[in-house]
């Protein structure tokens, strides 16, 4: 193991044979090492910094029926929200003032928010908080209407690949979803301009080592800014309900081997891996990871962006959302870092 870890340092990738073996070999020792060295990466680019992002979580309706995901279409139970123009503007207005230089629109792929409705979102956030990045995470779209949000000023997009593995994606969506549109998207983003962030959930319902070592692959073609990835949590009203949830152990493995593949990569430590373990996020940052992206959303509708069950943060205000993870951070020897936080090759340009 020791042998592949530190060819996968120096060369910064390994074979599909070589990842799967990290992966299925793993143990308490190899998980240290890349640790100890993902962290060290970490720290080579962006010290001892942790980037926030306000996440606003504008709209729970959605068009889509991916089977792992609580707010997926047939889901009855969803308590369905949209939030309005003058609501996400309020979320901004109270981000700006906790310090948030990034705002992160997320939601479902909600037809009432067509795209000249997002456009003007973006325009009108750009405009009064020409310092801020706005990150939009709304799925699949055209390249398009992907331009259109780019010339309004939209800065990052964040699309999970969620797999690699096309009979892997088939078997966590419908027959009208397909990788192959889904990696289009990503492409088009990339060519378009944008700071890219793809990814996947760990532990997914029927996911191996083989897949996951393609999901490494991927990312190392792609050459994203960002990756999200967390743990598979199951959601009561889905069809993965009783399926078992992904590890923190495992989470974290990977973690770090992202870090090791591209070690300037924007890397959050996410709610879920805050949600299956509490000191998740923290364990997370312990792992090469330097991003968090603490909820903005007003907690009116907190509870209703229910991906999966228990999520964590859901009772809190911003202000105190923000406060506690500060907290949490500067605990394990980290900081809280001001401004927009964009990768390290954009701040050059
Ligand atoms: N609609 C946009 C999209 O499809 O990219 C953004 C919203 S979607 C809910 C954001 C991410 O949540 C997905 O990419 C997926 O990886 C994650 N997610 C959905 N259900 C989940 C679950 N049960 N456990 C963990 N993560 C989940
Ligand atoms: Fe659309 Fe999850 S199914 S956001």
């Amino acid at each position: 193991m020791r042998a592949l870890i530190e060819k996968l340092e120096r060369e910064h990738t390994l074979s599909a044979v070589e990842f799967t073996a990290l992966i299925e070999g793993r143990n308490e020792t190899a998980a240290e090492l890349l640790f100890e060295k993902a962290v060290a990466q970490r720290q080579k680019y962006y010290g001892k910094d942790v980037y926030l992002r306000g996440l606003i979580e504008f709209t729970n309706y959605c068009k889509n029926d991916c089977y792992y995901c609580g707010i997926r279409r047939s889901n009855r139970h969803a308590q369905r929200y949209r939030l309005t123009k003058e609501d996400i503007l309020d979320c901004c207005r109270m981000g700006y003032a906790l310090g948030y230089r990034t705002f992160v629109l997320q939601g479902g792929e909600d037809p009432w928010y067509t795209p000249e409705r997002i456009e003007d979102l973006v325009r009108s956030i750009k405009k009064e908080y020409s310092d801020c990045a706005v990150t939009l995470s709304v799925g699949e779209h055209s390249h398009a209407v992907y331009q259109s949000w780019f010339n309004a000023g939209a800065d990052r997009y964040l699309l999970r690949h969620e797999t690699a593995d096309p009979n892997h994606y088939s078997s966590l969506h419908p027959e009208a979803m397909s990788l192959e549109n889904r990696l289009r998207c990503l492409w088009d983003l990339k060519e378009i301009g944008y700071q890219v962030g793809c990814g996947f959930m760990v532990g997914s319902p029927g996911q191996n080592a083989e897949h996951l070592a393609k999901d490494l692959l991927f990312i190392r073609t792609l050459e994203p800014h960002m990756v999200g990835i967390g743990p598979f949590i199951p959601q009561k009203d889905t069809p993965f309900g009783k399926e078992t949830a992904g590890t923190l152990e495992l989470t974290l493995y990977l973690l770090a081997i992202i870090r090791l593949m591209l070690p300037e990569v924007l890397l959050p430590a996410t709610t879920a891996l805050g949600t299956i373990h509490p000191m998740g996020r923290e364990k997370g940052i312990l792992a090469g990871a330097n991003v968090c992206m603490p909820n903005l959303s007003p907690t009116s509708v907190r509870k209703k962006y229910a991906l999966y069950d228990n999520k964590i943060c859901t009772g809190d205000e911003a202000a105190e959302c923000v406060q506690c993870l500060c907290r949490r951070i500067e605990r394990i020897g980290y900081k809280t870092a001001a401004g927009r936080g964009d990768h390290i090759r954009i701040e050059r340009k």
